[in-house]
C-alpha cells in the first residue's frame, strides 16, 4: 500500500495502535519517526519506549503487558547497527506483538523482512526505491491479511495517499532498482574503504566492512548494503563543517537514497529534533557525518572527500596526531 511520503506510512500504521498501548522502538531510529513517536503518537497516548535493539534481550526486557509494536530500523539511520530480525521476531510473536521493519536503507532487493518474520515492512520510497530525487512517497508492505485490511481503510480513512503522477513515476523508477542498487553498494563501499584508511577518520559504520561488529549478521540476513553510511571525522563541530563546506561533488543535504552522492551533519540535520542527552547516549555527536553515495564515478567521489579533508588539515595540522 502506497502513502504520500515515508512518514505517512508510519502514521498509518501507528493508527493500528488505540490509546493506551505501548511501543517499543530502536533508540537510533531515524529523527523524523522519532518526532512522530514522541510528539504525536505520545499526545494520542500512545507511548513509546526506545532501546537498543541490536541486543535483542534489551527488546525483551522492554515488553510491558500493553506492548503491542516493535520498530525496528536495521541498519539503523545514522549509526548502521544492525538488527537481528529474526530473533526478534520469534521473541516479539511469543506475546502477540506486531514486528515492523524500517527497510529505506537496505530497499527489498537487499533485505526482505517479511521473509524473516516481520509483519510490517515500511519504506519511504523517497528514497532509494524511486532513486531520482524528485518524488515523495512512502509504502507499507505486509502478508497479513488482517492488517492489509485494517491498513486499507486507514489509507481511505486518513486521506494519506500518493499523487497518481507520483506513483508512475516510483512505479518507472523501479524497474532499474536492482542495477542502483548494485551500483550504490560498489561505490559506497569504495568509498567506505578510502575513509577507514584516512588518519583524519575515526571510526568508519559500514556493515558490509568486516570491521562492522555485526558484519556477520549482515551477510547472513541481508543481500547486500546501499550507499548510505557514516563516520566520525577526528575532530568536533568545527572541523565536520570545514569538511562539509569543502566538499564539491558530494552536495550537502539531508535526503538519501538518489542518484547523486549526498553528505550531511544528523545532530543538526536529521537528526536535530532528538534531544541533545539522547543523542550522546547514542553516540550522535557534532562529528559524524552520514554519506550517501550516489552513482557518480567512484575516482571523482573518492577525490572529492580527499580535498575535503585535505582542506581539514591544512586549518589544524594537529589533528592528525591526535
Ligand atoms: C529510514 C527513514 N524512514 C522514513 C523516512 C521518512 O520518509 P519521507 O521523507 O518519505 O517521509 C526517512 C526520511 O529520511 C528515513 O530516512
Amino acid at each position: 500500500m502506497c502513502f504520500a511520503s515515508g512518514l505517512g506510512a508510519t502514521t498509518a500504521v501507528i493508527h493500528l495502535l488505540n490509546a493506551g498501548d505501548h511501543m517499543i522502538s530502536v533508540d537510533d531510529v531515524y529523527g523524523g519517526t522519532y518526532r512522530y513517536f514522541s510528539k504525536v503518537a505520545a499526545r494520542m497516548n500512545v507511548e513509546t519506549t526506545y532501546v537498543d535493539a541490536s541486543e535483542p534481550s534489551n527488546l525483551e526486557k522492554a515488553i510491558r503487558s500493553n506492548t503491542k509494536l516493535v520498530w525496528l530500523e536495521s541498519p539503523t539511520n545514522p549509526l548502521l547497527k544492525v538488527m537481528d530480525i529474526k530473533t526478534i521476531a520469534e521473541i516479539v510473536h511469543k506475546k502477540d506483538i506486531l514486528l515492523a521493519v524500517d527497510n529505506t536503507f537496505l530497499t527489498s532487493y537487499f533485505q526482505r523482512p517479511l521473509s524473516l518474520g516481520a509483519d510490517l515492512v515500511i519504506y519511504s520510497l523517497t528514497k532509494y526505491m524511486n532513486g531520482h530525487s524528485d518524488v515523495i512517497m512512502g509504502a507499507v508492505t505486509t502478508s497479513n491479511e488482517d492488517i492489509h485490511t485494517r491498513l486499507r481503510f486507514l489509507q481511505n480513512a486518513l486521506g494519506i495517499v500518493p499523487s497518481p503522477f507520483d506513483c508512475y513515476l516510483v512505479n518507472r523508477s523501479v524497474k532499474t532498482l536492482h542495477i542502483r542498487m548494485r551500483e550504490h553498494m560498489k561505490n559506497g563501499l569504495e568509498v567506505a574503504r578510502y575513509l577507514e584508511k584516512h588518519p583524519l577518520v575515526e571510526k568508519v559504520f559500514h556493515p558490509g566492512l568486516p570491521s562492522h561488529p555485526q558484519h556477520g549478521l549482515t551477510k547472513h540476513q541481508c543481500y547486500g548494503h546501499s550507499g548510505i553510511f557514516s563516520f566520525y571525522i577526528k575532530g568536533g563541530l568545527r572541523e565536520s563543517t570545514i569538511f562539509l563546506k569543502a566538499l564539491k561533488v558530494f552536495t550537502l543535504a539531508e535526503s538519501l537514497g538518489g542518484y547523486e552522492s549526498l553528505a550531511e551533519l544528523p545532530s543538526v540535520m536529521t537528526h536535530a529534533s532528538i534531544p541533545i542527552e539522547e543523542r550522546e547516549k547514542t553516540g550522535i555527536t557534532d562529528s559524524l557525518v552520514r554519506l550517501s553515495v550516489g552513482l557518480e564515478s567512484s575516482e571523482d567521489l573518492v577525490e572529492d572527500l580527499d580535498q575535503a579533508l585535505k582542506a581539514v588539515v591544512s586549518i589544524d595540522v594537529g589533528l592528525l596526531f591526535r
